[in-house]
């Protein structure tokens, strides 16, 4: 047990408080920022003459040696030290001895722990937003292909109007980029930097806390040293980007279990995103799908764990607050996990055109276009909908679709309709002219796809 503060101290640590207090079994993760937040540090103790250049030359390789040793597998991190900053304390001493010590003037592990997970954190929105990306790449290539594959548009879960496939992929296109757009403006505000806050309440040395802010990327240092060190409010602004991600992959994942069913089969998930049962031989399960849906319980959990443990913490620091990396890492994780895994699986999944394309016939998603020739043949449109609904009845009941009634069966409902009803309710007819902006006809479809293609080439 190696612990930074034993000088207070007469008596070691019990071995089960020292377990339940110790941190290093997860804070490990961020042992990269941990070195590179020190580096900063030394470099700015060095300018301010609170070291001199050769300590600080001295401090700058050891911990260059320590990153080097930790990734090539030397130097191993272990349950020996309290936290990853008493190991990379530590192992600075060992190796450079006296000057080792100097490292820690002016910081706290208050302040330290703070920047380490802002630092961490920042590295981790950027590698969460590229999966987005890609993933509004893998939606937007399906799109293009797609312009004319119709398929049922649904409210309630019961046929309403026909749409095409490009048309239902560019609502999730929407969602992923605005889930894009609450990662940067998370990063932007956090993006101050904590260092030199020291334990609560700044420090007497003379620090240069704008050069540590720009050594590190952050548009300054933070201006309240109190809430620098206890504030986690970014983590619960990125668990809830996350809870709303994991929300938009769990309806998609819904649809795509829904579709893939035998009852629905407008999508087959490749095999190589399929599981099958140990008892039927038949099935082919959508195991990925289910499991997005079911992780997502996970992240909507770690966001409420976050803020209940924040809600009665008094200023500024307490122990409380090591509690955000258990969950903020494993949320983290599941999120990049997820989006990787349902990327694939929707990049690699086959689409049954002519299953989909049937379905809308089928659905009588074309009753407010009949309704709509009525109208603009004079018919108010309150009468309109009645007509097309007894219409839909006697279709109900001979299991036929709009388009099967012969036109004489049209007349006698209706003395309006004429040959040209068969065109006007054609689905093709019904989809292309839904021509304004975010409606699904081919040229509206285009502009949109033109569009986001811009975006994703600029963002
Ligand atoms: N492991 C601690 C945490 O994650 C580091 C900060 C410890 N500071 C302290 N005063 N005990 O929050």
């Amino acid at each position: 047990m190696a612990q930074l503060w034993g000088g207070r101290f007469t008596k070691e640590t019990d071995q089960l408080v020292y377990n339940f207090n110790a941190s290093i079994s997860f804070d490990q993760k961020f042992y990269k920022q941990d070195i590179t937040g020190s580096k900063a540090h030394v470099k700015m103790l060095a300018a301010q003459g609170i070291l001199t250049e050769a300590e600080r030359d001295q401090i700058l390789e050891g911990l260059d040696g320590i990153l080097r040793d930790v990734e090539n597998g030397t130097l191993k991190i272990t349950d020996k030290y309290e936290d990853i900053h008493s190991f990379v304390e530590a192992n600075l001493i060992d190796r450079i001895g006296d000057a080792g010590k100097k490292l820690h003037t002016g910081r706290s592990r208050n302040d330290q722990v703070a920047l380490d997970m802002k630092l961490y954190t920042r590295d981790e929105i950027g590698e969460i937003d590229k999966l987005l990306k890609k993933l509004l790449e893998t939606l937007l290539g399906i799109m293009e292909e797609n312009i004319e594959t119709y398929m049922p548009g649904f409210t309630h879960l019961q046929k309403a109007q026909p749409i095409t496939l490009a048309h239902h992929f560019g609502a999730y296109f929407e969602m992923f980029k605005r889930d894009r757009q609450r990662l940067a403006d998370i990063y932007k505000r956090m993006n101050l930097c904590p260092l030199g806050s020291g334990a609560l309440a700044g420090t007497t040395y003379p620090l240069d806390r704008e050069m540590t802010a720009q050594l590190l990327g952050f548009d300054g240092p933070t201006l309240n040293s109190m809430d620098s060190v206890s504030d986690r409010d970014y983590l619960i602004e990125l668990l809830s980007a996350m809870s709303t991600i994991m929300m938009h992959l769990s309806r998609f994942c819904e649809e795509i279990i829904l579709w893939n069913s035998n009852e629905y089969r407008f999508v087959e998930i490749d095999d190589a995103y399929s599981t099958g049962s140990s008892i039927m031989p038949q099935k082919k399960n959508p195991d990925i799908a289910e499991l997005v849906r079911g992780k997502t319980g996970r992240v909507y959990g770690a966001l409420t764990s976050m803020l209940t443990t924040m809600k009665g913490i008094p200023l500024a620091y307490n122990k409380d607050m090591q509690e955000d990396k258990e969950l903020t890492f494993d949320a983290i994780d599941t999120v990049k996990g997820c989006i990787a895994l349902f990327n694939g699986m929707v990049s690699t999944m086959s689409f049954r055109k002519d299953i989909m394309e049937k379905s809308a016939k089928n659905g009588f998603t074309n009753a407010t276009d009949a309704a709509d020739y009525l109208v603009n043949h004079g018919v108010p449109f309150r009468d309109a909908h009645g007509i097309v609904g007894r219409l839909v009845l006697l279709c109900i009941d001979r299991g036929i679709a709009l388009d099967d009634l012969t036109l004489e069966e049209y007349k006698e409902i209706s003395p309006v309709f004429e040959e040209d009803i068969y065109e006007a309710i054609s689905l093709k007819t019904c989809v292309e002219k839904r021509l304004t902006i975010g409606a699904p006809g081919a040229e509206a479809m285009k502009k949109v796809i033109m569009l986001e293609k811009k975006y994703l080439e600029e963002a």
